[in-house]
């Protein structure tokens, strides 16, 4: 009942073309067991790829930030309103290197979503202790002050609209995965949260997705305990057969 989604964060990397040539080699590999591919792309490379995703169902493009301001005398920063004319689906907000490289607060995150979703954009909402937290054992209190924080003033109708992306930060780009019973007492943790704010209905329906050095080796497993609906990825989604074989592992 919950979407199943392998998301590939690509980050700083690839030129235009090899960005083109990676989303249109999973066009080209058609449907996986994934109910979706999401491919979040550098600002650069959204309108191209754009059209290579054009008319097909399987392939979503998503930006990897955006304004935290509507419009105006923001010098480098890029709209909701120009990525959905891009042809942008959805948009990363509160990536933790967002948060800690670009000092990304609550408020700007909060900011950041509202323009998402009045644009019509689909928000994927990132959070996740760092290794300090996981090793004093207070991963869930600080992940409870992060949806308290970030998306808790939102309706029930704006919530049920977002993907979550749970991403401890010590796993990030580490090459040290949670281990699938980490990842699934985490992602259960957070949707009794959601259920205990907006309902079991709306808990239910959300899927939770797993970042954090993903690769076809881990994905299987970790995508198959039952609060996991799919991954967030990035070192392993800018390999077409590395992102296609993690995108059938559902
Ligand atoms: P990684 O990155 O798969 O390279 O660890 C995940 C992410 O930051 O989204």
């Amino acid at each position: 009942m919950r979407d199943q989604i392998a998301a590939g964060n690509w980050k700083m990397n690839t030129t235009i073309s090899e960005g083109v040539a990676l989303a249109k080699g999973l066009v080209d590999n058609g449907k996986t067991t994934a109910d979706k591919m999401i491919v979040c792309v550098p600002f650069t490379h959204l309108a191209k790829i754009s059209d290579v995703l054009s008319s097909q169902l399987t392939v979503f493009l998503a930006a990897q930030n955006l304004a935290s301001e509507a419009s105006g005398a923001y010098t480098g920063e890029v709209s909701a309103a120009m990525l959905k004319e891009a042809g942008v689906q959805y948009v990363l907000v509160g990536h933790s290197e967002r948060r800690t490289l670009y000092a990304e607060d609550a408020s700007i995150l909060r900011k950041k979503i509202a323009l998402a979703q009045d644009a019509g954009l689909k928000v994927i909402f990132c959070l996740g202790e760092p290794l300090e937290v996981r090793e004093a054992g207070t991963q869930n209190a600080v992940v409870q002050q992060q949806l308290e924080d970030g998306i808790y003033h939102l309706s029930a109708e704006d919530v049920s609209k977002l993907i979550i992306a749970y991403e401890p930060i010590w796993a990030i780009g580490t090459g040290k995965t949670a281990s699938p019973e980490q990842a699934q007492d985490m992602h259960a943790y957070i949707r009794s949260s959601l259920e205990t704010k907006y309902g079991s209905q709306i808990a239910n329906a959300m899927s939770i997705l797993y970042g954090g050095s993903v690769k076809p080796a881990n994905s299987k497993e970790i995508f198959s305990q039952p609060d996991v609906d799919g991954g967030l990825v990035g070192g392993a989604s800018l390999k077409l057969d590395s992102f296609v074989a993690i995108a059938n592992s559902f």
